[in-house]
């Protein structure tokens, strides 16, 4: 068990998932997020940090032996909004690590790292990036900066390129990069009781018979993804028309982002 557990966006959609399923994986939980939180429960300590401030992201990790990022803008925008809470965000984290020695870090990467691949393409973890929007740069930068602190500080990471972590798929794409709330707290589980962790890329994505990603890499977390979105294929396809075979969101694995004009300050 963990002493203290940072969470970072503990205010967004998969923060709050983390707060209420994982806080059995430390004494104490510390929530995180630029927007007011409020402690629900003893172990809860809340505490409001925008990223972009290195100070309070060091007083932030002090103490903490295990973070789950979440935190940061997790769609795309101007360059200065990414460049504020997902490059110098992330950076003064990982410094913090080093600095307070703080040694496993959930780091919450994107699909859109690989989001100009195409839906007829099969990717593991050496497939070489292809970001298809800047919010996709920052997270590739995220992933080299785990990957540096890695070899040379000893700071393990799981890396994960999340798919589409929703309560459901709710559009056609998802059949193939949809990851449901119970794998997602799974895999969080198993990236911290695993003995030697390394700095593995995982793709966040649950056991859905369409999908594009090779985890078999990381077999060795243990982690076994149960769900498999091709149990709502019907409703979704019901619910969503059939795109034209050229259309972005049927062509690229990043679907529309790989279409976001670059957005102006
Ligand atoms: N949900 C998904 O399907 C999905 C897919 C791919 C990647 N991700 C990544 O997973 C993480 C969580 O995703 P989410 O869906 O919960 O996103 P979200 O936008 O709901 O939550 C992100 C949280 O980060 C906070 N935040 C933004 N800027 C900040 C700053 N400068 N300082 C501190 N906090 C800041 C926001 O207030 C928000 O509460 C994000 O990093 C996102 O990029 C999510």
């Amino acid at each position: 068990m963990l002493k203290r557990l940072l969470i970072t966006g503990a205010g967004g959609g998969l923060g709050k998932v983390a707060r209420k399923r994982l806080t059995h994986l430390a004494e104490t939980v510390r929530l995180t997020d630029i927007v007011d939180l409020e402690p629900a429960a003893d172990k809860e300590e809340c505490i409001r940090c925008d990223l972009g401030d290195a100070q309070a992201v060091e007083r932030l990790v002090e103490g903490c032996d295990g973070i789950v990022h979440l935190g940061g803008r997790s769609v795309e925008d101007k360059f200065s909004v990414i460049a504020n809470a997902n490059i110098h965000g992330v950076f003064h984290l990982y410094e913090a690590a080093r600095k307070k020695g703080c040694s496993r870090i959930f780091l919450a990467s994107s699909n859109h790292v690989i989001g100009l691949y195409t839906q007829d393409q099969r990717l593991d973890d050496k497939a070489q990036p292809k970001p298809d929007t800047l919010y996709g740069v920052s997270k590739h930068f995220a992933e080299g900066l785990a990957q540096m602190y890695h070899h040379r500080f000893g700071i393990e990471t799981a890396i994960v390129r999340i798919g589409s972590c929703f309560p459901k798929p709710v559009n056609r794409r998802m059949l193939a990069t949809w990851m449901s709330h119970d794998d997602f707290v799974s895999l969080v589980e198993c990236v911290f009781a695993v003995p030697r962790l390394g700095c593995p890329i995982i793709y966040g994505v649950s056991d859905n018979d369409e999908r594009w990603w090779d985890n078999s890499h990381v077999d060795y977390l243990g982690w076994r993804p149960k769900d498999n979105a091709a149990v709502y294929r019907d409703e979704v396809h019901a619910n969503t028309p059939l795109p034209a075979r050229d259309a972005p969101e049927a062509v690229y694995q990043g679907g529309l982002f790989a279409v976001e004009p670059i957005h102006q300050d």
